[in-house]
């Protein structure tokens, strides 16, 4: 019988297990793949937390609480595994290419900076002197507390982190979770054998929907692929910031190669090709926004199934009606910026430590959230 069996080796999984672990407790890890070999590894990195919200409130909060635990996270995963996540102070730009996107991005400054965060806006030639390889721009809101990750360097850490202090499965793919039936807990099925647990977590990423089922949550979560490709600038050009438009981002990574990206692809299902035509259209946006780049060179392609949940934001907690059920389900765009808070809130929610107000809004039992939000 383990303490708590977590489904789920993609960010929110490794870091919730890793942390619970850390407590004391016995630690079953199951993942149906490898280690963070789904969204986790394919994400660009970036920490967006001012960058991805498009309001103040707990959201906004929850992103800004989860950065400033970033810095910490990164060195604890260096102190027990070596392995460096990169993680990279280099703001974000987002950019003004006309007089709407100015008074957009402008509104978005003013209440950012109401809210206690820095913000900036750079004129066109501001832009033009830090960023010299991009279009000429109307202006950009420089967001310099927003950070960036090498995802899949940071999947390493955590997949060396868990081995140490956690049981783990790879290649075992959850069937079933049946409550167990001589007393608490449960039983959570594998093609391969079933382990019990006093406490579940659900941290299945774009696979969690279906394990829900048999339980009341009102967790819909459907796949959003996203595809994405490096380049890598000829010797001597560089860009210093996530750079962010409409219709792409660029995020330089510390290896000297800058991820493209992404897609957003709501009727792709499961499907992992990576296309000619999504490629098109994010080189066709990145020439356009940085004709500096054009002769970069190519280097690969990947794509990743974000979890999309219907208003981007994560279901978080205990299930109503499933006592040691717990779930960390839905966090779409934000999986590797919110890992470590959500970790915090799972560890208080298996240990039934009462969630400060700042957090409700995301509990998985909250009545309002059976609507999609
Ligand atoms: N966080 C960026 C993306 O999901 O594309």
């Amino acid at each position: 019988m383990f303490d708590v069996i977590v489904i789920g080796g993609g960010a929110i999984g490794m870091t919730s297990a890793w942390r619970l672990a850390q407590t004391g407790r016995r630690v079953l890890l199951l993942e149906r793949g490898q280690l963070g070999g789904e969204a986790s590894s394919a994400a660009a990195g970036m920490l967006g937390a001012q960058l991805e919200v498009s309001e103040p409130g707990a959201f906004y909060q929850l992103c800004l609480e989860s950065r400033a635990l970033y810095a910490q996270f990164v060195d604890e995963l260096f102190s027990c595994t070596g392995i460096d996540a990169q993680l990279s102070h280099n703001g974000i730009l987002q950019m003004a290419f006309d007089a709407t996107h100015v008074t957009a991005l402008k509104s978005r400054m003013r209440w950012q900076i109401d809210h206690g965060a820095r913000a900036e806006w750079l004129d066109a030639d501001e832009v033009k002197r830090q960023e010299p390889l991009l279009a000429k721009a109307f202006g950009a809101l420089l967001l310099p507390d927003d950070s960036n990750v090498n995802a899949p360097l940071l999947m390493r850490a955590l997949a060396a982190a868990v081995k140490q202090i956690c049981q783990v499965c790879e290649g075992s793919h959850v069937t079933d979770i049946e409550h167990e039936k001589t007393g608490d807990g449960y039983v959570v099925k594998t093609a391969t054998g079933s382990y019990c647990g006093e406490s579940v977590v659900v941290a299945a990423g774009a696979w969690s929907e279906r394990l829900l089922e048999p339980f009341s949550t009102p967790c819909t979560i459907r796949p959003v692929k996203g595809q994405l490709a490096a380049i890598r600038p000829r010797q001597g050009l560089a860009i210093r910031h996530t750079i962010y438009s409409d219709h792409v981002y660029l995020v330089p990574k510390r290896d000297g190669t800058i991820v493209v990206g992404a897609t957003e692809e709501r009727e792709a299902g499961y499907n992992r090709d990576v296309t000619i035509d999504a490629l098109t259209t994010l080189f066709t946006a990145v020439t356009r926004m940085a004709p500096g780049l054009r002769d970069a060179i190519f280097e690969r392609t990947w794509m990743g199934l974000r979890p999309g949940s219907p208003n981007g934001q994560p279901w978080i907690g205990e299930v109503a009606g499933a006592p040691g059920l717990h779930v960390a389900v839905g966090h779409f765009r934000n999986g590797i910026l919110l890992a470590p808070v959500t970790a915090k809130m799972v560890v208080q929610s298996v240990s039934r430590e009462p969630w400060p107000a700042r957090w409700q809004p995301f509990h998985v039992a909250l009545k309002d959230q059976l609507q999609p939000r």
